[in-house]
């Protein structure tokens, strides 16, 4: 499929989520849900899907929770995936195809920004979204367009990170790779990224004046899977989020030290049933008047 053109306020995501960080989570699709899953469930569950609703997945990726959410919608539901990064976007179609027509309600895929997307007005019962909010440059203006789509008394719920002092997945590997690669320069704690919703005011605030209603967040703090040994682990780990974004450029002398120091930090995490961590999530959820 074509590459989404990198442009509008949003390029340097469409360029980054096409680049080799989308290669990863496209390549990773399988081990992102086995971790994220049941997050997304709760997700799901807080967004009030009922059978037969029309439902719009944001930054759905590699579409392993839009799927369930055509599961749950039945036949006569459907469900919209909307996102910008073609590898994901890819792993989800071909998902989608292996099923065969057998996913329950209908499913499609666009590769388009959700900001800008000319959503025709009031066509979703749900906005749901496993961890796709995070990135707009001017997340009001976003959530101003995709509330446009949600029929009146449309739900919305989505899940994102807390702060990253309470998530040692991103953190610890983080402070190791700083102690090897430059800081970035500091963008703040609201630019787009991971942990740009960690500030509950900041996502009422958001929400608030992109037009929801009955704006709710509740902290969920899960174990988390990530990976069946210390290995699978630290390659997640270093692959990912912030941690990925500073070591993707290293040389692979300084990817193989982080590497070790994470394999070292990481190892009182083993249990018999893969490397665990607990970290911490909102479930947010709001209505349209
Ligand atoms: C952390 S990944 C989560 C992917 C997927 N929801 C999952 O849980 O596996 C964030 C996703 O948001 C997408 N995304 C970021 N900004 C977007 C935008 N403006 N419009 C649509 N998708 C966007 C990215 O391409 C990426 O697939």
């Amino acid at each position: 499929m074509d590459r989404l053109q990198a442009v509008g306020v949003n390029a340097p995501q469409i360029e980054y989520w096409n680049g080799a960080a989308g290669e990863k989570w496209a390549k990773g699709a399988a081990g992102q849900d086995a971790m994220l899953e049941p997050l997304g469930v709760a997700a799901m569950d807080a967004c009030d899907i009922q059978p037969a609703n029309a439902v719009l997945d944001v930054g759905c990726g590699s579409g392993g929770a839009t799927l369930e959410i055509a599961r749950r919608v039945g036949a006569g539901g459907r469900v919209l995936g909307v996102d910008i990064s073609t590898p994901m976007l890819d792993v989800a179609r071909a998902r989608l195809d292996a099923l065969g027509g057998d996913s329950g309600g209908e499913g499609t895929f666009e590769n388009k920004d959700v900001a800008t997307y000319p959503f025709d007005a009031g066509i979703f019962d749900n906005v749901f979204s496993r961890f796709g909010v995070m990135f707009f440059i001017d997340p009001v203006a976003a959530f101003t367009n995709i509330r446009t789509a949600l029929k009146s008394g449309g739900r919305l719920a989505f899940v994102c990170w807390q702060a990253l002092d309470k998530n040692p997945r991103m953190e610890i590997p983080v402070n190791i790779a700083l102690k090897y690669v430059p800081a970035p320069p500091s963008k703040g704690p609201e630019a787009p990224g991971p942990m740009a919703f960690a500030d509950p005011a900041r996502v009422r605030r958001i929400l608030s004046g992109a037009g929801f209603d009955d704006i709710h967040l509740e902290s969920l703090e899960p174990m988390l899977q990530l990976g069946p040994d210390i290995p699978g682990a630290v390659q997640k780990l270093m692959g990912s989020g912030q941690a990925g974004r500073l070591i993707s450029p290293a040389p692979d002398d300084v990817k193989a030290r982080i590497a070790d120091d994470l394999a070292s930090a990481i190892a009182e995490y083993k249990t018999s049933e893969g490397v665990k961590m607990r970290g911490a999530v909102w479930i947010v959820t709001a209505t349209t008047p």
